[in-house]
């Protein structure tokens, strides 16, 4: 073959070798050799029409040469060169070298970098260039008419980094150099909006939740009675009956008034307990005393340092003696005897036992344990001269008077003459008991002796009949219905103490409207009495 536009191989007429001075053509990135020698620009100066197309011949031959020099510089090296091989391209001549002869020019000299396939292309920098012609093979694209193709003009940094493409005048735009990251618009207005929203539906939940709406007919209803362990509910009333109750404004208050749960341990406490022969008092050592001598007025005195009593009863005592001296009466009362423990009583026990016998002893000595002085409800009295003299009381001018107003502070003669057989004790004109004012005063009015009188309560219920003590001493019976009325006096009744730990005690009055003391009677139950609030 005759062609002058190339010269002979000396080593390999095979593989024809391309001109160092051709223009070089575009190529598919498909066919493209390695490119590692193809870093500086190259000559644009020969057109196609200088040139003279390939007969067939010279073209089958010429890519049985490509397709040859290909299998013999990419064979294990590279799998995409090794992928153009036509399917039916003829085999390579038996002899024809499977590999360049050493110092062929396609081989990669020693020290330069490895041929690379596009896509290995490293992104860091271009490969350096090399000033040697490489022959390379001809591929179908050559026919595509020559054009004038200009590298891009490009700047790197001294890392590397692709800068500029001035032939062009723009920025880089490849992934060589890191894309300036978009700003993100955040949406103010968008959230100022949501902010607002939010902001109006917390304060119109608040609001609500503030100021509920009014209840619905069909609410049930809540009716506040204070701090009872119980509520006693209204009876149920027809729903289908309209009521013209007006509305007000005034406090709910239940009528029927509320329920508390006594601890059945508060038997013995209060001021009407019981202490006598057949009910000895459990709480002698744990009684809240006053120590007279210490809290008295002037008119009062005492016989020993450590006299004491219960609290209600001091003051009661305090008083009357105060008003005893207004009277008139020139000489004061003196304490003989308050509270006594168990040890006291029993010293005097065996003192009267040794001095006077049993039959006096039991007449005049409760048993130890069973004596109302370990109450602290027990003052024995007399008067007490500026002579320094002590008078029984029987034997005082003012005997009358005391028995006589005793009541009006609380206190009762306990044990009359009369009653000795129901106290089992001889008539003490000097012992005297405090029981509170109004049951003093339906003791007296009764002429009742305590035991009479804890006996007598217990007709008197919650629910039907109560005793009605008014402030004059007086004394009537008074129905349920009615007693929640009254204005003046006390009204009191009796609960029997039920089994288990509690005794439910029914209280039909308004709360609001009354004050309510509940005691023990040491035996069997509690008595409640009742009394309008700041009228007594
Ligand atoms: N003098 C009375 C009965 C008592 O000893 O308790
Ligand atoms: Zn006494």
């Amino acid at each position: 073959m005759n062609n002058t536009n190339y010269p002979k191989n000396t080593e390999n007429n095979a593989v024809p070798q391309q001109p160092a001075q051709t223009a070089p053509v575009r190529q598919n990135l498909a066919n493209r050799q390695p490119t590692g020698q193809t870093g500086t620009p190259r000559p644009t100066t020969q057109t196609a029409q200088q040139r003279r197309p390939l007969t067939n011949e010279e073209r089958r031959r010429m890519e049985a040469a490509r397709q040859a020099a290909l299998r013999g510089t990419a064979a294990g090296t590279s799998v995409s060169a090794q992928a153009t091989r036509p399917a039916n391209a003829p085999a390579r001549p038996t002899g024809t070298p499977a590999q360049r002869p050493a110092g062929t020019p396609t081989q990669r000299p020693t020290g330069t970098p490895a041929p690379r396939t596009t896509s290995h292309r490293p992104a860091a920098s271009p490969a350096p260039r090399q000033n040697v012609s490489h022959p390379r093979p001809v591929s179908q694209t050559e026919n595509i008419p020559v054009t004038t193709y200009t590298p891009p003009q490009r700047q790197y940094t001294p890392d590397g980094e692709y800068v500029r493409d001035y032939q062009n005048n723009e920025p880089a735009r490849n992934n060589m150099t890191p894309k300036k990251k978009k700003r993100v618009r955040i949406p103010w207005g968008i959230i100022v909006f949501i902010l607002l929203i939010g902001a109006v539906v917390f304060f119109a939940g608040k609001h609500i939740l503030e100021n509920p709406t009014e209840p619905r007919d069909d609410d049930p209803e809540i009716v506040e009675t204070g701090d009872t362990d119980d509520i006693v509910t209204p009876p149920e009333t027809d729903d289908t009956e309209e009521t013209d109750a007006p509305e007000t404004d005034a406090p709910v208050v239940n009528p029927y008034g509320y329920a508390v749960n006594k601890s059945n341990t508060e038997l013995d406490v209060g001021n009407l307990i019981l202490v006598n022969y057949e009910h000895p008092y459990a709480r002698v050592d744990s009684v809240f005393l006053m120590n007279v001598r210490a809290n008295k007025g002037s008119d009062l005195q005492v016989s020993a340092m450590d006299d004491a009593l219960a609290p209600d009863a001091f003051h009661a005592l305090d008083k009357m003696t105060a008003e005893l001296r207004g009277t008139g009466c020139g000489d004061w009362l003196l304490l003989t005897s308050g509270y006594r423990d168990v040890a006291e009583q029993q010293a005097i026990w065996d003192k009267n036992l040794a001095q006077s016998g049993e039959e006096y002893t039991k007449m005049y000595v409760a048993e130890p344990g069973n004596s109302e002085h370990h109450t602290g409800l027990a003052a024995d009295l007399a008067f007490f001269t500026y002579s320094y003299a002590s008078i029984p009381v029987a034997d005082h001018e003012y005997r009358t008077w005391l028995w006589d107003n005793c009541a009006d502070y609380g206190f009762i003669l306990r044990y009359e003459a009369d009653k000795t057989d129901i106290t089992h004790i001889a008539y003490e004109a000097w012992h005297f008991r405090y029981v509170g004012v109004p049951h003093a005063y339906a003791i007296t009015a009764l002429d009742m002796c305590l035991e009479e009188y804890i006996e007598y309560i217990k007709k008197y219920s919650a629910t039907a009949d109560m005793l009605h003590i008014k402030p004059d001493g007086t004394i009537a019976d008074i129905n349920v219905v009615n007693a929640k009325d009254i204005t003046e006096g006390w009204v009191t009744y009796y609960v029997p103490m039920t089994e288990g730990e509690t005794t439910e005690i029914i209280i039909p009055f308004s709360e609001a409207d009354f004050d309510c003391e509940i005691s023990g009677n040491n035996a069997d139950g509690f008595i409640v009495t009742v009394t309008p609030k700041s009228v007594n």
